[in-house]
This record gives C-alpha cells, sequence and structure tokens, in this order.
C-alpha cells in the first residue's frame, strides 16, 4: 500500500495552514483506510493525539463520529486544543493513555469503537533543544513526556548504579556495547546537558554513530517514562473500554513495543488481526519523512 501524494502535501498536512511547529503523520493514508473501512459512527480515541495530524485526517474522513485526543504532554494538549477549538466533535484531554476508561466515564461517552496509538515521539518534541531528547541540539537533559512531573533523565543517569544504565541501554535501546558505555557515563557524572551525554557515549565507543547514540537516547527516554509498563496496562485494560467489534491500530517503533502488540492481536481471546496485520511505509514515504522508516502499523479488532 503506498499513497500517491506529493512531497508538498505531506509537508503541507500537517501543518494546519498555522505557523504551528509541525509533524508529518506516519502512514496517515494507511490509518484512514483502516478507519474508514468498517466505521461510521461512535468515538474514536486518539490516545497518542500529539500534534493532530491523523486525528485531522480521521475527523474529516470520518463526519458522522466524535473524537477524544488524549496526550500526556501538556504542550501537545495546549496545540491540540488551538488547532481543534472550530471542531465540536474533538474533545481534548491531558494525560496518559492509561487514563483513558476514567476520562470516558467523566465524558459519560460511552465505549470507543476505534482507538489509535502512535508510540513514541513527536517531531516536535524531538525538535525543541528544552525538551532534551535529541543528541543533536545542547539542551536539559529531560526527555519526559509530561515535563510537570516525575525524573528527568539528567536525575535518573546521575543516581542508578552503572549496572542499572547498562541494563536499561542493552533492554531499550538493544545495543550491545552497553556496559562500556555505562561505564563511561559513571566516570563523567554528573552530567547536565545533551550534548555532554553524546559526547561521553561517542568517546566510550571511539567513534561518532548516530545509531549508537540513537539507540541510547531512545533507551533513556523509555525508561524515564516508563513506556513499556504504560503500554503493558494500556493493553491490560483496553478490552474494558472499547466495543466489540472496535478497530484498534497501533504504530510502533520499537521492536519490544511491536512484539506485545503482535501478542495481543494474534494470542489474546477478544482480539483478532486483521488484515493486513501489518504495514510499513512505502519507500516514498521513507524517502520524504526519514522518521518513517522504523515505523511499523498493526491493526486489530475485537471481537
Ligand atoms: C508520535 S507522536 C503522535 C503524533 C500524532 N499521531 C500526530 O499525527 O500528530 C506520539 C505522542 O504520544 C504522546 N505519548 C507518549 N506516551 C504517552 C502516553 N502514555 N499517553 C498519552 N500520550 C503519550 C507523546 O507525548 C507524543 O505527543
Amino acid at each position: 500500500m503506498c499513497a500517491e501524494r506529493s512531497e508538498e502535501d505531506t509537508l503541507k498536512s500537517p501543518g494546519n495552514g498555522t505557523d504551528m511547529p509541525s509533524h508529518v503523520p506516519v502512514m496517515a493514508d494507511e490509518v484512514v483506510d483502516f478507519f474508514t473501512g468498517g466505521l461510521n459512527k461512535g468515538l474514536l480515541v486518539d490516545g497518542t493525539a500529539g500534534a493532530g495530524g491523523h486525528l485531522e485526517l480521521l475527523s474529516r474522513a470520518l463526519p458522522g463520529m466524535s473524537f477524544l485526543a488524549v496526550d500526556r504532554d501538556p504542550a501537545a494538549v495546549e496545540m491540540l486544543r488551538r488547532r481543534f477549538s472550530d471542531n465540536p466533535d474533538v474533545t481534548v484531554r491531558h494525560g496518559s493513555y492509561t487514563e483513558i476508561p476514567e476520562i470516558i466515564k467523566e465524558l459519560d461517552s460511552g465505549k470507543a469503537s476505534a482507538a489509535l496509538f502512535d508510540l513514541g515521539l513527536s517531531s516536535i518534541q524531538l525538535d525543541d533543544p528544552l525538551r532534551g531528547f535529541s543528541y543533536r541540539y545542547e539542551g536539559p537533559l529531560d526527555m519526559r513526556f509530561d515535563d510537570s512531573t516525575g525524573t528527568t533523565a539528567g536525575e535518573l543517569l546521575n543516581r542508578i548504579s552503572e549496572k542499572e544504565i547498562a541494563d536499561l541501554i542493552y533492554k531499550y535501546g538493544e545495543e550491545g556495547r552497553s556496559r562500556r558505555i555505562a561505564k563511561a557515563i559513571v566516570l563523567n557524572r554528573p552530567i547536565i546537558t545533551t550534548l555532554e551525554l553524546a559526547e561521553i557515549i561517542s568517546a566510550s565507543v571511539r567513534r561518532n554513530s548516530f545509531k549508537i547514540l540513537s539507540r541510547v537516547f531512545q533507551a533513556l527516554r523509555i525508561a524515564v517514562n516508563g513506556e513499556l509498563d504504560q503500554l503493558e496496562m494500556l493493553i491490560d485494560d483496553l478490552e474494558h473500554w472499547t466495543e466489540a467489534d472496535a478497530r484498534i491500530a497501533f504504530i510502533t517503533f520499537h521492536s519490544i513495543e511491536d512484539r506485545k502488540i503482535k501478542l495481543l492481536f494474534r494470542d489474546t481471546p477478544g482480539y483478532r488481526q486483521h488484515s493486513p496485520r501489518w504495514v510499513v511505509p512505502c519507500e516514498d514515504e521513507v524517502r520524504r519523512n526519514r522518521r518513517a522508516r522504523s515505523a511499523r502499523l498493526r491493526m486489530g479488532i475485537r471481537v
């Protein structure tokens, strides 16, 4: 499946015609096709609404439905509120997707007939030096999706043991040089900024490898935000707030997450895999949006 869209269309689509920072929604046509394929009414929950790129397209494609947009990042929520202020069909709430059952209850909106989760972080978050997600820009080592609460990446790295650092780099970053990197981190503590950390990592492996840097930064982000625990909680709870026949889609960027979703749709009673079971971005999309290259879309139906 590969959409016929020009580079200009893709670059324009998420910007909403405003000067707000933008994020290009991944596999947007495939996501829209999946949801429009079997839905025309009810509630669609976007549990990781981000910049609202997918949501905007879905709200246009499914005029009979109502939409709940949730995001853990207060700045994203503020942007979503502005973006959808003229759309009475879209309700925006701040919170984790693990809090969706309470949000739905409070709204008295009934169970969802569709849900989308586009995991990970947005380009807007990655490109903001003050959020500390990127090894390319100097900034504080923060990395919290919700920067109003919790422990920053700097606080975590400067506190935990060398073994704990090595384990998280190995487990969440799937980086084989984890012990060497962890040793260098501990020797150079305290580490305050993103570029300081990037230099320590590069020196420890004696090369400037973007792959290694991005694996270590991704691992730290996953640990700081408890992303795998959050996903487990979401998976455990999903059947309680989605209707029978609900269409559910996940976009993942990490093999551990993808495996969890595969097991959910393939092996868990109460779900079946949709066909095709998964989709990756076509070459053209990857050429237009490099950040899409490691994405995988999995689709399932509640039975
Ligand atoms: C890849 S972006 C989503 C982009 C969105 N689909 C779009 O088209 O603009 C992922 C978003 O998920 C949010 N997020 C991460 N973990 C979350 C969680 N546990 N609950 C809710 N939102 C979360 C991040 O703050 C980020 O805004």
